[in-house]
């Protein structure tokens, strides 16, 4: 995992974060994920954040009242090599405010290198629960989804961290896999540790921390202008935010060879 600081100067910044809100109002965020009260794989997953009384108000946040509000996001994709949009999903969206500061978010990024001279997909976020242990790779093995995971924060708080571990899986079926495998077995735990002062409630399942077995932990605190960036194969989650702050937002920009579609 790799910061970048100071690499969005606080101009360009505050015009991202003037976007963000315009997509979000004008046009709306198409693309949600919800988790539902009924997988119990994932309420184990959850159980931890949902049973504390901190976090009942994400309960009716989802559409059906079973249902809690994980994510919400716009995803536009772009031509890697020009910073142009490539593929609109909605009419609403062919806007040349969105295309003028998705272009400028590409040449701000061109420090990276050669990561972002693929096609990728580029994703105003809106978080609602920290993410749980995740590689952002399809849930099955494919070809086209090797690259790299961008993360441009837009709302600063110590409480957010992004970490990440040395492992890599070729698939989110690989990391379902995993943490079954750890949960029911009687696995050795590593000793890489959490540094303090990250919270990871949210990575408990059943008696285990699952954190406690995975190797060679890293860290990258969401700063003001910074950039963090890792390979989307290799395990990561966020920091559980909830107890400071409702919701997070972040630019996030996936690169590959092909689509990405979830
Ligand atoms: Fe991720």
């Amino acid at each position: 995992m790799k910061l970048y600081k100071n690499l969005v100067d606080s101009e360009l910044l505050a015009e991202i974060r003037t976007a963000f809100d315009r997509i979000k109002d004008e046009i709306g965020f198409d693309n949600r994920h919800y988790i539902d009260y009924h997988d119990q794989y994932l309420m184990a997953t959850f159980k931890s954040i949902i049973d504390n009384p901190e976090f009942s108000d994400i309960v009716c946040e989802g559409e059906h009242n079973d249902q809690a509000l994980l994510m919400e996001r716009a995803i536009f994709s772009v031509d890697g090599a020009w910073g142009t949009l490539t593929e609109i999903n909605s009419p609403e969206k062919q806007q040349p405010w969105i295309a003028d500061v998705v272009k400028k978010i590409h040449q701000t990024m061109s420090p990276l290198g050669n990561i972002i001279n693929h096609p990728i997909d580029l994703m105003f976020v809106r978080v609602h629960l920290p993410s749980d242990l995740h590689v952002d790779k399809l849930f099955e093995p494919a070809e086209h989804d090797e690259g790299y995971t961008i993360i441009m924060p837009l709302t600063f708080s110590p409480s957010i961290k992004t970490v990440s571990w040395s492992q890599e899986f070729a698939s989110r079926r690989a990391v379902e896999e995993w943490k079954h495998a750890t949960v029911r077995g009687n696995p050795t735990k590593t000793t890489t540790g959490v540094p303090p002062g990250i919270d990871l409630r949210h990575c408990v399942i059943g008696d285990k921390f699952l954190p406690d077995y995975l190797e060679h932990v890293q860290h990258s605190d969401w700063e003001e202008g910074a950039v963090i960036v890792f390979e989307r194969q290799r395990i990561h989650c966020s920091s559980n935010f909830r107890n400071h702050l409702p919701f997070k937002d972040y630019v996030l920009i996936h690169s590959q060879d092909g689509r990405y579609a979830d």
